[in-house]
C-alpha cells in the first residue's frame, strides 16, 4: 500500500509534448491506490485526449467553465475541484503555465483550480533546455517554491526539439515516488521505528497439536497500517493470523510461538522509537513437546505447562528511551488491573480492552478501548472500529512523545 491510498489527486496537463506520458501517471497514480481527477488546459488536449485520461482516471476531465456544446451545460466549479485535492500535481508544467502561476494569472480553468487549492501542489516542469534555462523561468520556479509549491526537477536527455540536456519532465514511475517520499517526509513518524506485535501464539504439544486463542491479529494489523500512515518504518512481528498487509513501510516477521516472538521482538527493541505489544501471547506452554503424535491411551490426560516469557515485561526492563505500549485484557476490576500491569510493566500507555463490551474483544471487526497513561490519566473511547482505534491510540501516543 502506498501513502497516497484513498487520496484525491488532480492533475493538471498543461500543452506539452510530455502530456503523452499521464496517461502512466494516471494509471500509476490509480494503482496506488489514489483517486484521480483530471483538469487539463484546452491546448493540451491536442497532445492527449481527455477520453485517454478519463477512462484511465474513472472521472470525467475537465478542461473549461462550461460546455458550451453540452446541452445540460454544466458550470466545472474550480473551487469544488481545489477543496477535493489533497494534492494538485501540474505535469507537464510547462513554460507559459508556470509563469502564469508564479504570477496569479487565472486565463483558464487549470490556473483557476491553482488558485482556488489549498492543498500541496507539486509541479513538473516540462520544455525546450533553452526555455528552460530563461532567467524568467527559473525565477517562476523559485517563486513557486516560496508559495511553498514543489518542484519536481526535470531530468536531463534528448528533448522533443532533437536538442540534448535539461528540460525532460521526470518520468511517470518517478514522480510518484518522488510524491509519495515528500508526503512521507512531512508525517509525524518520518524517521521512526515501530515495532508491533500481533496475533496469537501456538504453543506445540505435539506435530499435529498445539495450545493456541483466538486473536484475529487484526488489531496489531490495523495498528501496523496506522504507524506506517504516519510515515514510520513499522516491524510487524505476528503470531499465526489471517490478515494480510502490503505496505512498503511495514516488515512483516511471521512467528509462531511466544518463545519465537520474544526472539524477534529482542532483536529489533533497540532499534525502535515505539513498541507496541497487542499480542495475544500465550502465557503457559507445554513443559515437553513429544516428537510424535501422542496416541489416545487413558480416559484423562494432563499436560504439564511452563510460563512463557512475558515480552512485554521483559522490554520494560530494558528500556531506554523507547515509548512502550501495552494492551490488557480483562473481565473484571478493568481499570484497576490495568493499572498494575501498566506499573508492573514499566509501560507508557497500556490499552485496556474489556471483555464485558459488547464488540468489543477477540475476532471482532470493532473494539471499546480505554487508555491509561503513566501518570494515570484515563481516556475512555466509544466502540469504533479496529482502524479508528489504531488511529485514537496513534493520537495519543504522538500527544504523548511530541508533548
Ligand atoms: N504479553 C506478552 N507476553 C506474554 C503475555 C502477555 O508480551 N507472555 C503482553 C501482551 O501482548 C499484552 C500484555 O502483555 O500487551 C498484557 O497481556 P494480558 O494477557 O492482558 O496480561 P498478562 O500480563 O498475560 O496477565 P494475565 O493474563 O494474568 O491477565
Amino acid at each position: 500500500m502506498s501513502v497516497l491510498s484513498s487520496k484525491n489527486i488532480l492533475l493538471g496537463v498543461t500543452a506539452g509534448i510530455a502530456a503523452y506520458k499521464t496517461a502512466h501517471l494516471v494509471r500509476l497514480f490509480i494503482k496506488a491506490g489514489a483517486n484521480v481527477k483530471v483538469v487539463m488546459t484546452p491546448a493540451s488536449k491536442e497532445f492527449v485526449t481527455p477520453l485517454t485520461l478519463s477512462t484511465l482516471s474513472k472521472n470525467p476531465v475537465v478542461s473549461t467553465f462550461y460546455d458550451k456544446e453540452d446541452e445540460n451545460e454544466q458550470w466545472n466549479s474550480h473551487v469544488d475541484l481545489g477543496l477535493w485535492a489533497d494534492y494538485m500535481v501540474v505535469a507537464p508544467a510547462t513554460a507559459n503555465t508556470l509563469s502564469k502561476m508564479a504570477n496569479g494569472v487565472c486565463d483558464n480553468l487549470l490556473l483557476a483550480t491553482y488558485l482556488s487549492a489549498k492543498c500541496n501542489v507539486y509541479f513538473a516542469p516540462a520544455m525546450d533546455l533553452d526555455m528552460y534555462q530563461h532567467p524568467t523561468t527559473k525565477l517562476s520556479v523559485d517563486k513557486l517554491q516560496s508559495f511553498g509549491n514543489v518542484f519536481i526537477p526535470p531530468s536531463s536527455g534528448e528533448l522533443a526539439s532533437g536538442l540534448v540536456g535539461e528540460g525532460r519532465m521526470e518520468e511517470p514511475e518517478n514522480i510518484v515516488s518522488f510524491i509519495e517520499n515528500d508526503i512521507i517526509r512531512g508525517l509525524p513518524l518520518f524517521n521512526k521505528q515501530v515495532l508491533i506485535t500481533a496475533g496469537p501464539t501456538y504453543e506445540a504439544i505435539d506435530p499435529v497439536r498445539f495450545i493456541g486463542n483466538h486473536s484475529s491479529g487484526k488489531m496489531g494489523f490495523e495498528l501496523a497500517k496506522s504507524a506506517a500512515n504516519l510515515g514510520a518504518k513499522v516491524y510487524l512481528i505476528t503470531g499465526p493470523s489471517n490478515e494480510k498487509v502490503n505496505h512498503s513501510l511495514i516488515q512483516r516477521i511471521d512467528v509462531v510461538s511466544a518463545e519465537e516472538m520474544y526472539t524477534e521482538v529482542h532483536k529489533l527493541y533497540s532499534l525502535v522509537d515505539i513498541a507496541i505489544l497487542s499480542a495475544a501471547v500465550a502465557d503457559y506452554k507445554p513443559s515437553v513437546v513429544s516428537s510424535i503424535k501422542i496416541k489416545k491411551a487413558e480416559n484423562t490426560m494432563t499436560i504439564e505447562l511452563e510460563k512463557t516469557h512475558d515480552i512485554l515485561a521483559s522490554l520494560g526492563k530494558i528500556k531506554i528511551a523507547q515509548f512502550l505500549v501495552g494492551f490488557a485484557l480483562e473481565t473484571n476490576n478493568e481499570i484497576e488491573n490495568a493499572m498494575i500491569k501498566l506499573k508492573k510493566k514499566n509501560l507508557d500507555l497500556i490499552v485496556l480492552n474489556s471483555l464485558q463490551d459488547k464488540g468489543a474483544g477477540f475476532q471482532k471487526e470493532t473494539n471499546k478501548v480505554t487508555i491509561i497513561d503513566k501518570f494515570e490519566k484515563i481516556s475512555e473511547f466509544s466502540l469504533k472500529s479496529k482502524a479508528a482505534v489504531a488511529t485514537d491510540i496513534f493520537n495519543e501516543i504522538l500527544n504523548k512523545i511530541y508533548a
